[in-house]
């Protein structure tokens, strides 16, 4: 077997040598020139006026373009058309590219960048959140609004009422490798395009517009990203479209890449987001209804913002049952770079909102805060925990044992709580036949069915101690004047498939060689996740080949056409079953052939051990191959999957945008100065569901990269923009990504070995982009440590610097 195994990273060897090769690596022909964007230095106006001589007069400076040089399309948009690669006569923020400088080399293009003299009129920029409220500047025809049962009076009725405001800042994506593009002309005005992209067909496409060719005569190759994040979903296509048209200006290949602080300056990040929340819930804690106003800060074009906000939206709920909810989503347009895809696309935005609320409503009925949730869960997936039965009668319950901090106001409303196995007794209590929302759905109507968070919770809370450590840490608290320390716990429930229903689907191409080798190609592409690995596990497994029989080759759109962007974590479920398809029609051929010479049934052969077995012959795959080739049958095909059982509208917010549920939890425990406001992790406890995972070395490593990735979100990697509306932070002098000692101390990950209840891959599931939103236990943590200071609640905004968890303390402090 190759999958379920723990193997390192196809790449891992280069990637440590530094031999992996990514577009920069590529050796290029003498003739290469390279490219680089003069930028604008105001956010908002009108340009009267363009000097480009003393650019064109720069040494080795080849040649310099403006929007009035594109033959073709002047639009490098992902969906809706709004972003010309150069400026078109209107400013729309600060760092956008207005012409581009064809140069013989890397520096000399980006020094004559600096020396144009652009006369702009400026006007006063849209800046932040509240100004875009104030201006009622935002994209689309008005907010979107998704409802579940009666809010209004769901709130009204509700015996407890809590509000209040979030502010949740954007991220940097800070992928190692910049972007990048290298175009090289080919035969008849074809266009070759090597791109750092996590979406090759649309390059492809969006270079074929540019040029006014046909998809056919654009061929895009990648190998490889240093990372993407969401941030080479669209991103990339400014890079690439400006490679070719410089390079069919020129007939000469050309190659562009980002400097760091131009890629920070120019290219999008994940949205910031203000939630304004309005919770019911009555005295166990129980929710009743909640009204959430999400405004996202989309930036100056449309980009992915929509899907982005409307998965922020579909994870308003999380992990819990909402008898009633109202969202509204506000996607607001500023004079700021595009925010983009990030690692979760909206979905963390959209469960910190929710996660805020638990606590708001933990810390007024003084509950222990995993309780809260607890009871809020979804009803468990069958085979996990019972199916739920009617309450605990109040006697059962009245008079036992409980903790202390726990229990407090919950035996009221007939609910034992306690921290260890007790969940399942407290949440058939909550679950009582009267309650309204036995219906299990989420607030967009789609039944939850695999909800396996009941039994995810319970096995992390004993391995992690928490109980006992809460309590210690509740004592050391006590004794502790300048040092606090917090603990906390969250969930995640993350669905997954495209929200845009037809991009969930892949193709995959797969050859065998006379010698029993194995080419192995599909649409999805490498940046780090370790997808080519996985699906090089499963091509291995379906002819029962050792892995180094299959060659793990770069995405080309030539080979599979018409990819959807390696995404929504679906990489390995679409590219997975794809490939799969390939493998299983060649490997079916060669049963059939080899059936016929033996005079035996096809389905009586077996291929395993780098043989097949016929009956009591047992023949290497290689000679099974080649007799295949000698009786003129196909050693290759073509494979391909789309996703079942999707049905969604997005207008309406209704019906089953998503395949399955990944699943997965975290105990974070922090320590903050309450002088300074300076802050630590001390340990994380992680337990994650990859379902069967195809690979849980790669699973693992995709966990502790995703928490500290969220972590660094909602703490140090802070965005600043001055009211010019110029990024501050473009460097990594002055933003701040968690480093190798800023990981947890103590880093306990693990899976949660369970099947997938949907027929994905062997099972597996889907793993990119879940664990991220584990890092909001961390934020949580810190914000335990600053209640820790006072009775009231700390209202920590993120990211959690140091600066405001010292704001947060004071406030708790009252
Ligand atoms: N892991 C690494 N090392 N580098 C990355 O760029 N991108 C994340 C995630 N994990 C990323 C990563 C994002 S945003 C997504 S959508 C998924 O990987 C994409 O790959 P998959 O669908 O194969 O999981
Ligand atoms: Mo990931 S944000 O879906 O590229």
């Amino acid at each position: 077997m190759s999958v379920a195994r723990p193997l390192p990273h196809d790449a891992a060897p280069l990637h440590v040598a530094g031999k992996a090769r990514y577009v920069d690596d590529i050796p290029v022909p003498a003739d290469c020139l390279h490219l680089a964007f003069g930028m604008a230095e105001v956010a908002k106006g009108t340009i009267t006026a363009m000097d480009l001589d003393e650019v064109r007069a720069q040494p080795g400076v080849v040649a310099v373009l403006t929007a009035d040089d594109l033959p073709f399309a002047n639009d490098v948009s992902p969906s809706v058309g709004d972003e010309p690669l150069l400026a078109t006569g209107e400013v729309h923020y600060l760092g956008q590219p207005l012409f581009l400088v064809v140069a013989d080399s890397h520096l000399a293009a980006r020094k004559a960048a600096r020396k144009g003299k652009i006369t702009i009129e400026a006007a006063e920029p849209i800046l932040t959140i509240e100004q875009a409220i104030a201006a009622d500047s935002h994209f689309g025809n008005g907010p979107s609004v998704w409802t579940k049962g009666d809010t209004d009076a769901a709130l009204a009725a509700a015996p407890k009422r809590l509000s209040g405001k979030l502010e949740v800042g954007g991220q940097e994506h800070f992928y190692l490798e910049g972007q990048a593009a290298l175009a090289l002309p080919q035969d008849n005005g074809d266009m070759a395009v090597h791109s750092s992209t996590q979406h090759p067909t649309e390059i492809q496409h969006k270079v074929a517009e540019a040029l006014g060719l046909h998809m056919h005569a654009v061929r895009v190759e990648t190998r490889r990203m240093g990372g993407g994040f969401g941030g080479k979903e669209s991103q990339g296509n400014a890079l690439a479209v400006a490679c070719a048209v410089a390079a069919q200006a020129t007939g000469r290949p050309c190659k562009m890449r980002y400097d760091r602080d131009d890629d920070m300056t120019i290219t999008g990040k994940r949205h910031d987001f203000r939630i304004d929340w309005d919770v019911g819930f009555d005295e166990a804690g129980r929710l009743m209804a909640v009204d959430f106003v999400q405004y996202a800060r989309c930036g100056w074009a449309q980009d992915l913002s929509f899907p982005v906000a409307d998965r922020a939206m579909l994870h308003a709920d999380n992990a819990y049952l909402h008898p009633a909810m109202r969202i509204t989503s506000h996607r607001l347009k500023t004079n700021t770079q595009s925010a983009t895809a990030f690692r979760g696309f909206g979905g963390p935005q959209g469960m910190i909102g929710m996660e805020r609320v638990m606590d708001a409503i933990a810390r007024h009925l003084k509950l222990d805060p995993v309780e809260v949730r607890r009871i809020n869960y979804y009803k468990p997936a069958d085979g996990h925990l019972p199916a739920p039965t009617p309450p605990v009668p109040l006697e059962d319950i009245v008079g036992d044992e409980h903790d202390d901090l726990a229990s407090r106001g919950a035996q009221g409303a007939g609910i034992r709580f306690d921290s260890g196995k007790g969940g399942a007794r407290a949440f058939r209590a909550a679950f009582s036949p009267d309650r309204p929302d036995a219906e299990n759905t989420t607030p967009y109507g789609m039944e939850v069915t695999d909800f396996i968070l009941h039994g995810i919770t319970d096995r992390l809370l004993e391995t992690s101690d928490y109980t006992a450590r809460k309590a210690a840490i509740r004592e050391w608290n006590d004794n502790s004047r300048l040092l606090k320390r917090g603990i906390a716990f969250s969930p995640v429930k993350f669905g997954i498939s495209f929200t845009l229903t037809h991009l969930n689907q892949a193709g995959a191409l797969v050859h065998v060689y006379q010698d029993g080798s194995i080419h192995l190609n599909h649409g999805g592409t490498e940046m780090g996740q370790g997808l080519f690995q996985k699906v090089a596990q499963v091509a291995a497994d379906r002819f029962g080949v050792p892995l180094d029989a299959v060659k793990i080759t770069a995405t080309d759109t030539a080979k599979v056409p018409n990819t959807s962007a390696t995404a929504a974590s679906s990489g390995s479920d679409l590219n997975g079953m794809a490939a799969k398809a390939a493998c299983d029609e060649i490997r079916d051929r060669m049963a059939a052939c080899l059936a016929e010479l033996h005079q035996t049934d096809a389905s009586r052969i077996v291929f395993a051990d780098g043989e097949v077995i016929v009956g009591t012959e047992r023949i290497p795959f290689a000679r099974a191959a080649q007799i295949a080739y000698e009786q003129r049958v196909s050693l290759s095909a073509a494979g391909y999957y789309r996703t079942p059982d999707l049905a969604w509208d997005p207008v309406a917010g209704r019906g089953r945008p998503f395949f399955y549920f990944a699943y997965g939890a975290a105990v974070t425990e922090v320590a903050i100065d309450t002088l300074t406001g300076e802050n630590r992790i001390l340990r994380a406890d992680i337990l994650h569901d990859a379902g069967r995972s195809l690979n849980p070395a790669i699973d693992r490593g995709q966990i502790e990269g995703g928490y500290v990735q969220g972590a660094g979100w909602l703490t140090t990697e802070e965005l600043v923009w001055d009211d010019k509306g110029r990024l501050r932070t473009h460097a990594p002098s002055t933003y701040k990504i968690p480093a190798c000692s800023d990981r947890p101390d103590i880093f306990n990950v693990d899976l949660w070995d369970g099947d997938n209840y949907s027929e994905t891959i062997y099972r597996s599931k889907a793993v990119g982009e879940p664990p991220l939103m584990l890092g909001i236990s961390a934020w949580l943590a810190l914000a335990d440590a600053c209640a820790a200071c006072g009775p009231n609640d700390p209202c920590l905004d993120t990211p959690a610097t140091a600066e405001r968890v010292l704001a947060a303390v004071k406030r708790a402090r009252g």
